[in-house]
């Protein structure tokens, strides 16, 4: 356990997204530090914090600091607590839960704000998650494209989880309509712009056909996960790792087989997007 202080110390993973945060307790933190670490959050877009060793409970509490609780309808609850959500690689499972880049939630009308992950148990290698920052990828585009998709908004469906093939077995009654959001979003804390698409979850282009919207779509794709707006984040045991799902895109690496890995994830509810 890092030994407690009064200020978090905080250490940049890469250029555009990521910051490591030690020096204080999450579950004895005051509000003055939860507030300091929810700052970086939203400037940061995705913090990790080591030797955290965080109850089913003290993940609830931290969780409830930054709002109500959005359960997630499709992945399999914790049996003793089940607004916590279980993220599971079994040792025989060649896919795994967030293995494509993608936006927790971005098919709910008001998506998740952020997700909140506590390594439970980490295979001996790999198994790390990258981040890449939508506020980086915004600005890297020219004016011409960035003005065109200001004007855009993109249906999001739940759909893909259909034929799942990462161990969750969904009812249908989990499935709803697609939903709109802006292209490009404000971001609801600081303002910043930020591409809204994914390629989990984004169908189409409103008034667009699924094939006239394909080609644009690869190519943010393509843009948005470009290597050089990305953190990775290494894994270590106790480690709690928060992401602003506005912010910051992610993608969960599928490259320890015959291992298990099992984090407990909880998401927060956040509000209906607005476009810049
Ligand atoms: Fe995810």
């Amino acid at each position: 356990m890092s030994k407690v202080t009064n200020k978090w110390s905080i250490k940049k993973l890469a250029g555009h997204c990521g910051a490591r945060l030690e020096g204080v307790s999450l579950a004895n933190a005051s509000l003055s530090q939860l507030e300091e670490m929810r700052s970086a959050l939203f400037k940061y877009g995705v913090i990790v914090m080591p030797g955290q060793n965080l109850s089913p409970e003290n993940h609830i509490s931290l969780a409830e600091f930054f709002g109500e609780i959005d359960v997630n309808r499709f992945f399999t609850p914790v049996p003793s607590h089940p607004v916590i959500a279980e993220v599971r690689t079994t040792p025989d499972q060649a896919e795994v839960i967030g293995g494509t880049w993608h936006t927790d939630h971005s098919y709910d009308e008001a998506p998740a704000m952020c997700s909140i992950l506590n390594a439970k148990e980490l295979p001996p290698f790999g198994g790390d998650t990258h981040f890449a920052s939508m506020a980086a990828a915004y600005k890297s585009l020219t004016p011409g494209l960035q003005n065109m998709l200001k004007r855009l908004r993109a249906w999001h469906s739940d759909s893909s989880f259909e034929n799942s093939n990462v161990g969750i077995n969904p009812k249908k009654t989990a499935f709803r309509d697609p939903t709109l959001h802006p292209v490009i979003i404000k971001h609801p804390n600081t303002g910043v712009p930020c591409v809204y698409v994914n390629g989990d979850f984004t169908t189409n282009f409103e008034n667009w056909s699924f094939e006239e919207s394909a080609p644009l779509l690869s190519y943010l794709y393509a843009v948005i996960t470009k290597p050089v707006f990305t953190a990775r984040v290494v894994w270590e045991p106790g480690m709690v790792a928060i992401w602003d799902n506005r912010l910051v895109q992610h993608y969960a690496t599928a490259d320890y087989p015959g291992h298990t890995r099992l984090m407990h994830r909880i998401t927060v509810a956040g509000v209906p997007l607005e476009g810049i």
